[in-house]
């Protein structure tokens, strides 16, 4: 169940999370389950604060997102109009000689190879493909396994009675579209944002927490008008320059939408301390957008176990994909589940009538166009999807399309172990001795640090000194995770909260309680970082630190 020791850096980093208690294995003390991890306490408020953060910045910050929250255990339906039940596996293979079983993308990414998917859709191992647990080179043919895992809902344990745990947050939101924008008076274009627990069964889960069987996801399913009645209301779709496109305009189609979640993602990184150097940038090709995507970006992240190039440049792993998925999702409910998904836009309806008779039929053949490719994708067969897609496309005329959707999807877990490998950092002191001490600091940005403030008497067995610094406290902590410590020297308790990561110590001392009377009522602040420390005022302390942390 540990983690291979190929990687040192990664070793510390685990090392560290467990000593301090970021990280544990699930079930440890029965030897552990693969693929499952548990947050400690400082874990546990690491990944609040990064859940609040995301919330905040989503939902409560923006009027055109509302929030969910939806089960786990949804209709088994859903997964059979996503495409998951048909279609969400990984190829998997078995050593027959060791009998070691590998996911065979990935046993041939480890041997510089690159498996073959045959037109007929099914993979292949390339020519000299070999077990990495025994170098034998008979292996079976890659097969499907599908990564949804299933339970039964109720007593029987029949087929009829199949659910599965959800894979992704993002099928939720999709199904409960209609619900949100009838009871939010919110108008397309505007967002549906959850966060919650997906389950997938790894074939092989690896790399410490980044691929997990058990992990959490932060989804915003972004709902967008189609081009063609951008183009119809606004004459055309506005084009935008690299970078960020800046405050959402109404002639945005979805490439300007697309651009523009890539870089609010990348301002939230930056925001909670992840540097644009330390990230990196995945357009995925034609080949490996899913069928339904017309683009998807992934936000990488410079992991210690992350892969060199043939240049030696680290591209990194994936922490959010920012994917343009059309109007796939709400298509397929809509046909799985005969419940009509479309919107109906005035605005739309008005400006069409107004449009010229050739512009009118330009942009009615393109929509058709657009929806019978669609549902002949989908397996509608032909006659079918040209009548479905003509209604569809007269539908537009009169002011209703199903919108698209931009979806920036974050991995919680992923980012967690971004934060903690960009944070750690260590440093060896030689004394006069020549005793060595290693030094480990977690730089978390104050924003997601797991403990804003540790709060210390000089002295613990002063009573004067250690009522101030218990007031400071019950100052301070209705609006900020505090640490009270009095154990040890102040030294020692300075590096215990520098390896949790907490920006700031304030110490109560002898010139609080007026020792020197112009200090009177002020504490020693001290920044984790550089070990600085200046005289702060204890009336102006929590104002001081909100400012700091928000
Ligand atoms: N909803 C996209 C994903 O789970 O990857």
């Amino acid at each position: 169940m540990a983690e291979p020791k190929e990687n040192l850096q990664m070793e510390k980093i685990v090392s560290l999370c467990k000593r301090r208690g970021f990280i544990f294995q699930s079930s440890e003390i029965y030897g552990g389950i693969n693929g499952f991890w548990d947050y400690g306490p400082l874990g546990a408020e690491l990944k609040r604060n990064v859940k609040e953060l995301w919330w905040n910045s989503m939902t409560r910050q923006r009027d055109d997102v509302a929030g969910l929250e939806a089960t786990i255990i949804m209709s088994p339906a859903i997964w059979k109009a996503s495409g998951h039940v048909d279609t969400f596996s990984d190829p998997m293979c078995d050593c027959k000689k060791c009998k070691k079983r590998f996911r065979a993308d990935q046993l041939c990414e480890d041997q510089g190879l690159t498996l073959i998917k045959n037109a007929d859709g099914k993979f292949a191992l390339p020519e000299g493909t070999k077990c990495t647990s025994c170098d034998s080179k008979e292996l079976t043919e890659p097969r499907p396994f599908n990564l949804m895992f299933k339970t039964y809902v109720g007593p029987v344990e029949s087929e009829d009675n199949v659910a599965y745990l959800r894979p992704e947050t993002a099928q939720a939101i999709f199904a409960q579209f209609k619900n949100v924008l009838e009871t939010s008076r919110q108008k397309v274009p505007f967002g549906i944002g959850q966060i919650g627990k997906a389950f997938r069964n790894e074939v092989t889960p690896r790399n410490y927490t980044f691929r997990s069987r058990e992990f959490e996801q932060m989804e915003l399913e972004f709902f967008i008008k189609p081009d063609e009645a951008i183009e119809a209301i606004h004459g055309s779709v506005a084009t935008v320059a690299a970078g960020h496109p800046g405050e959402p305009q109404p002639n945005w189609g979805w490439q300007a939408w697309h651009q523009y979640w890539v870089e609010e993602r990348v301002r939230f990184y930056e925001g909670i301390g992840l540097s644009r150097e330390t990230l990196g940038f995945h357009i995925q090709t034609k080949e490996e957008l899913a069928h339904y995507a017309r683009a998807c970006t992934d936000i990488l992240f410079k992991f210690p176990f992350s892969k060199k190039d043939e240049q030696g440049n680290v591209k990194g792993d994936e922490l959010e994909g920012i994917a343009a998925r059309s109007d796939f999702d709400l298509s397929q409910h809509q046909r799985f589940s005969g419940k009509p998904q479309h919107v109906f836009d005035d605005e739309l309806r008005q400006a069409w009538a107004k449009l010229p008779k050739e512009k009118q039929d330009d942009l009615w053949r393109r929509y058709y166009e657009n929806r019978k490719n669609y549902l002949t994708k989908s397996g509608v067969e032909a006659e079918a999807a040209a009548k479905q897609a003509t209604d569809d496309a007269n539908a537009l005329a009169k002011g209703n399309y199903v919108p698209h959707v931009i979806e920036p999807s974050a991995g919680v877990d992923r980012l967690i172990l971004a934060l903690i490998a960009n944070a750690y950092s260590e440093t060896t002191k030689t004394d006069d001795k020549g005793k060595s001490e290693t030094i480990y600091t977690m730089k978390f940005h104050p924003r997601v640090a797991p403990i804003k403030v540790g709060v210390l008497p000089l002295l613990k067995n002063k009573p004067d000194l250690v009522a101030k610094a218990l007031a400071v406290r019950d100052l301070l902590r209705p609006w900020m995770n505090v640490y009270y410590d009095d154990g040890g020297s102040i030294g020692k308790r300075y590096a215990r909260q520098d390896e949790a990561g907490t920006p700031f110590c304030v110490t109560i001392d002898f010139d609080t309680l007026g020792e020197k009377p112009e200090l009177l009522d002020t504490v020693t602040l001290r920044y984790r970082d550089d070990g600085k420390q200046e005289r702060l005022k204890i009336s102006e302390l929590r104002d001081w630190l909100l400012v700091k942390i928000r």
